[in-house]
């Protein structure tokens, strides 16, 4: 007699994380795990040995060396996949070329979705030239759209955690917050961890839309200076430093004077990130898709700005 078998629990699904040693990779491929996903991440050669591939393993992802200039291989990587999920970062040859090759993939191994790595304001609807990076996803998307396979970008506009660091916004030394423009311009932040957390959860959700809009807080200038001072107990200012033509000028200036058109994010291209946010023109339409995996609570400023002090 044969023993009775329980059946199988129902296979995980499987998500190919391309990108997956970045800074929002490796949270990604955290909250995938944590949420009971298979996680493969596809790493560079070079990679495979390195601190943040070792940790993917501690966390029981499968890292996989790919040649990310061979179809075929990326191809063979991606079988069996659910959906694949990009955090890569770069410039054309990565924004465009690479993922076009990873989007060739995906298809050709039969996987039904693509979430790209888009993880930015709202670049869809601004102005060609406004913005180096923007323009590159806007390149990548239209090829995206004409591909076989669903695909789905998620727009959270700016980390959060930039405002403790890289953003030049909360200026702590002389207490104030700078700005060009209009001082109540709302604005949209998001945490990379809460970013990292919904683009998980939209990896196993097979009923996801072309596009997800997130913000944990949406803030106008005026509201940031409410938060740095609530959350340092020292009263902050506001500084215009000029109008929205101001700025635009500033930034062909630095674009001229320091060009590092190799750089990802060269001086000019923050100042233009600020340009597309301050003017409005990268506002993420409401209604925003935060409830849509309720378990997620969203960090708000002030609590970032109080952990940072
Ligand atoms: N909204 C915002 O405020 C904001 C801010 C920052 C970033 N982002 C976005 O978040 C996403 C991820 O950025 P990140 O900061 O996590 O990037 P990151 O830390 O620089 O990581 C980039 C990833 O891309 C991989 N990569 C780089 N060059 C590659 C190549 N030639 N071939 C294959 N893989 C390559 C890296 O692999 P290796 O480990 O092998 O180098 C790494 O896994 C991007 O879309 C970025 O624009 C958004």
């Amino acid at each position: 007699m044969t023993e009775p078998t329980t059946p199988a629990p129902a296979a995980q699904p499987l998500i190919v994380l391309a990108g997956a040693t970045g800074a929002l990779g490796l949270l990604i491929a955290h909250h995938l795990r944590r949420r009971g996903a298979n996680v493969r991440a596809l790493v560079r050669p070079q990679s495979k040995t390195g601190a943040e591939a070792e940790s993917l393993r501690l966390q029981g992802a499968e890292v996989v060396a790919v040649d990310y200039d061979s179809v075929a291989d990326l191809t063979r990587a991606c079988q069996g996949g659910s959906c694949v999920v990009s955090a890569l970062n770069g410039l054309r040859d990565i924004i465009v070329d690479t993922q076009t090759r990873l989007l060739e993939a995906a298809v050709a191994a039969g996987i039904p979705r693509f979430i790209p790595s888009d993880f930015s304001a709202d670049f869809t609807r601004l102005p060609e030239g406004s913005n180096r990076n923007f323009d590159l996803r806007r390149e990548f998307q239209r090829r995206l759209n004409q591909a076989p396979i669903q695909a789905t970008s998620i727009l959270n506009g700016m980390f959060m955690d930039l405002l403790t660091g890289q953003a030049p916004l909360i200026q702590p030394g002389i207490r104030r917050v700078l700005y060009w423009g209009s001082a109540d311009q709302p604005l949209d932040f998001t945490t990379m961890v809460d970013t990292a957390d919904f683009t998980a959860a939209a990896a196993l959700d097979a009923t996801t839309p072309r596009y997800l809009r997130i913000a944990g807080e949406v803030a106008s200038i005026r509201q940031l200076k409410a938060d740095a001072t609530a959350a340092t107990g020292r009263s902050f200012g506001l500084l215009r430093v000029g109008s929205l033509g101001l700025l635009g000028t500033l930034i062909k200036i630095t674009k001229t004077l320091v060009p590092a058109e190799d750089d990802v994010f060269p001086p000019w291209q923050g100042m233009q990130y600020l340009h597309n946010m301050l003017s409005g023109q990268a506002k993420l339409t409401e209604p925003l898709d935060n409830a849509r995996y309720p378990s997620i609570q969203w960090t708000p400023v002030r609590k970032v700005l109080a952990e940072n002090r």
